[in-house]
């Protein structure tokens, strides 16, 4: 090993690291996306494949990112390089540039999050106002919506962006000196802010029937491999697996640390979370009779203020509540990405954190401003309660259900097969009570990757076979506006390229220094 080694930040604690790695975890993913999906796949349907997938899939890719981390003491792309060379810190870096590109989305989504807050306390419950710019009249819609279109239809989401990324900043400018502090009074709040909201939901007249759905299982679409897909990216999402995010926090833990029981814990805080977030929004949507939708942004701007508009009392206040939540547990989340590039980054290169963070920061505040006007580049949007064909849409449907698969299944290879998963699970034994047997060689070896592939290429089969994502509702373009016609191809391209070209870049371009 090199003998360079400068100084690596640590966690004070184990319970700050644990805190802050649930705090990754816990995010927008659980609070809106998970009840999209489950509601998607008919509720309680969805639970048997999540479970299957939290502990057949999401456990086991926790501890070999925890392992990596915690074993090389490197950020994702260093930690492969370390285990097999090139290809593994090609897959690093490749994780890196989805993972770049989800912050700039991520963080998109949070600034429109911080514009709903903004508006809580007043004229979001009360206006409804005309919108011209998406040929709407005063009266149109509920007015959540007509709030949130109107926000959309001017500059103010670019300040709000700006805003998210000043937040990261302050809270990433120390690395995990500053990172641990802030998620210690961001996490539990939290879950005090759930746990009110969970309460006033089920106490709502007909709360339950909502409870109801989300928990009568029905094993007839588990046939459906859409079902799988959904429990599969969604895991990876939640957990923050499948970017290297928990590698480069894990590597800030001491030598001896327990990875597997922090693996179990991590995981299980986040779908204890995920499980009852689902309890308050399900029971908050029945009582206020809104259905449900199935696309996670119109579950989040559009779905649930509704239902919190319909509540008998207390809709400001609540509201807030429901913002306010979304934003801490968004903001935990987004800073564990940007620390996800900002520890590559500084890692192969040498760079002071502060440099790496500047740069970081400009690139992605473009990233974000881009993808927060969504008129840009569809300036007719939808408002039948989605919105649309978006950029932040199509990229989603890039990163979240591919990129996130494609890494995870490369990460397991390359310890399967190349590096030899024995030896991380030895390493990982050594200072871990709960003991990995050999099943887990098995699994990462083969149970992981041939679900994966399963997975896969039953997505890739149905880009052929029903067209490429957004392809049909680009087809309603047909004259006009020419670019929304192309935006599913350029999308895709644009992402296919940006990862591709960047991994083989980034590779062997800087060196990585040791870290003791
Ligand atoms: N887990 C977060 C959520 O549920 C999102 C997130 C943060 C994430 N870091 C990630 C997702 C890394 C994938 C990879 O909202």
């Amino acid at each position: 090993m090199p003998e360079k080694s400068v100084a690596r930040g640590q966690w004070k604690s184990r319970v700050g690291f644990i805190l802050a790695a649930s705090g990754s975890a816990i995010g927008l993913g659980n609070i809106v996306f998970f009840s999209a999906n489950a509601y998607r796949f008919g509720g309680g349907a969805f639970y048997l494949p999540y479970l299957i997938a939290l502990f057949v899939i999401g456990i086991p890719v926790m501890i070999l990112e925890f392992g990596l981390g915690n074993f090389t003491r490197h950020a994702f792309p260093g930690s492969l390089s370390r285990i097999a060379g090139n290809k593994g810190e090609f897959i690093g870096w490749w994780a890196n540039v989805n993972a770049a590109f989800l912050t700039m989305y991520y963080i998109t989504i949070l600034g429109w999050v911080l514009g709903m807050l903004f508006g809580s306390f007043g004229a979001l419950w009360k206006t409804s106002v005309a919108i011209p710019a998406f040929g709407l009249a005063e009266g149109d819609l509920a007015n959540p919506v007509a709030f949130f279109f109107q926000m959309l239809s001017t500059w103010k989401p670019v300040i709000f962006v700006a805003i998210i990324w000043f937040f990261n900043i302050l809270i990433i400018r120390k690395g995990v000196e500053t990172i641990e502090p802030a998620t210690r009074i961001f996490v539990p709040l939290m879950w005090i802010f759930m746990i009110i909201l969970i309460i006033r939901g089920v106490t709502l007249d007909n709360g339950i029937h909502g409870v109801y759905l989300l928990f009568t299982p029905n094993f007839s679409v588990m046939k459906n491999p859409a079902v799988w897909q959904g429990a599969f990216s969604q895991i990876f999402f939640t957990l923050s697996l499948g970017m290297g995010t928990m590698t480069a926090y894990a590597s800030y833990l001491p030598r001896k640390s327990d990875v597997t029981q922090n693996s179990v814990i991590t995981s299980l805080l986040n779908c204890g979370f995920e499980y009852i977030a689902g309890l308050a929004i399900f029971s908050i949507l029945f009582a206020c009779a809104v259905v449900p939708q199935a696309s996670t942004l119109s579950m989040t701007f559009f779905i649930l203020p509704r239902g919190i508009g319909e509540m008998p009392a207390g809709v400001a206040a609540f509201g807030i509540l429901f913002f306010g939540l979304l934003l801490l547990a968004g903001l935990t989340s987004s800073v564990s990405l940007v620390e996800t590039v900002v520890s590559s980054i500084k890692d192969n290169f040498g760079w002071t954190r502060r440099k790496t963070v500047g740069i970081a920061a400009t690139v992605g505040l473009i990233g974000s401003a881009c993808f927060a006007l969504p008129q840009v580049v569809n300036p007719g949007l939808e408002n039948d309660g989605t919105l649309g064909l978006t950029l932040l849409d199509l990229m989603d449907h890039w990163v979240f259900s591919y990129g996130l698969l494609i890494i995870g299944l490369s990460e397991c290879l390359l310890i399967g097969w190349v590096y030899g998963v024995d030896k991380i699970r030895r390493y990982v034994n050594s200072n871990s009570r709960i003991q990995l047997g050999r099943w887990f060689n098995v699994l990462v070896k083969f149970v992981i990757p041939s679900l994966l592939i399963y997975v896969l290429a039953i997505s890739v089969w149905g880009e052929f076979h029903d067209g490429l994502y957004g392809m049909d509702y680009a087809d309603n373009y047909s004259e006009g506006y020419s670019f929304m016609r192309s935006a599913p191809i350029v999308v895709f391209a644009f992402w296919i390229i940006a990862c591709t070209v960047g991994g083989v870049i980034l590779t062997r371009k800087g060196e990585f220094k040791d870290h003791e």
